[in-house]
């Protein structure tokens, strides 16, 4: 438990599953007093999740909308005023690699799609979220990044990676402008990690080979990045400000 998160409400997007599903429920044991979900097409999965957070004594609702494009975004963002206009930590987890596609034959399309999902999303979520902090005094953002934003994604993967590279980019400017006003933003950014994701988008050879060049000797499991999450809402990190931690299991060590 954390006496600093008594009382205060989330929010985790893309929490149907993975990485976000393992930091909403460990937010409701953690001590938040209210984790709202969102998800996009998993309902069961949502459904799971928000049965977890319930076990761990907090309120608890799920929100759907695909944020994967402009549209689906400023609904969303209606839908957030209209049911949780109060949140002191968001986390801006959704995201995906969409489609492997290469230079020669991606569609603008999916360019929009990806740059969307990942990147536009946190930005708009952190404009709709932030002014209620700000007016507390008190707030945490985190981000998702990657470790593909550092050595530009595997194959098919450069705009997803520059998606991630821009969200560790925007980190730092959120952050400095809300510093100040009592808001934290920072952001994690996880190497590969053994789940739904690289089910969908990676082969087993790719995995093993990620495996082999890690120092760790392992892939990351969901509650590794979700314990470096729980960390940044915590004040144990209080003074860290615009940082994108990397959970790589030692792959990149600067
Ligand atoms: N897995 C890794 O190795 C890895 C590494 C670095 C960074 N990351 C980042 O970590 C974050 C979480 O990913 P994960 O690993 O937990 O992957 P995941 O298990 O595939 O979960 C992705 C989540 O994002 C949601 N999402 C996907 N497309 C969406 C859309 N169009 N609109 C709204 N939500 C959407 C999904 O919702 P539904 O399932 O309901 O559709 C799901 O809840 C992502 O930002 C990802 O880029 C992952």
């Amino acid at each position: 438990m954390l006496p600093e998160l008594k009382g205060k409400t989330a929010l985790v997007t893309g929490a149907s599953r993975g990485i976000g599903a393992a930091t909403a429920v460990s937010l409701a044991k953690a001590g938040c007093s209210r984790v709202v979900i969102h998800y996009n097409s998993y309902p069961e999965g949502a459904q799971a999740v928000t049965g977890r957070i319930r076990e761990a004594g907090a309120e608890t609702e799920s929100l759907q909308a695909d944020l994967a494009t402009p549209a689906g975004i400023r609904g969303f963002r209606e839908t957030v005023r209209a049911r949780v206009p109060e949140i002191d930590i968001l986390v801006n987890n959704a995201g995906s690699l969409v489609q492997r596609s290469s230079l020669a034959d991606f569609p603008e399309e999916l360019f929009d799609k990806v740059m969307d999902l990942n990147f536009r999303s946190a930005w708009f979520l952190a404009q709709e979220c932030s002014p209620a902090m700000v007016k507390k005094g008190w707030g945490v953002i985190v981000n998702l990044s990657s470790i593909a934003a550092r050595h530009g994604g595997g194959p098919g993967a450069a705009i997803y990676s520059a998606s991630k590279a821009a969200v560790a980019c925007i980190t730092k400017g959120m952050a400095k402008e809300l510093a100040a006003k009592g808001v934290r933003v920072n952001a994690v950014s996880p190497g590969t990690v053994d789940n739904h994701f690289h089910e969908k988008f990676s082969t087993k050879e790719m995995l093993d080979s990620m495996v082999k060049m890690t120092p760790a000797g392992k892939l990351g499991t969901d509650q590794e990045v979700a314990d470096t999450i729980l960390f940044l809402c915590s004040d144990a990190s209080r003074f860290i400000y615009g940082q994108t931690l990397e959970i790589n299991g030692g792959m990149y060590m600067v």
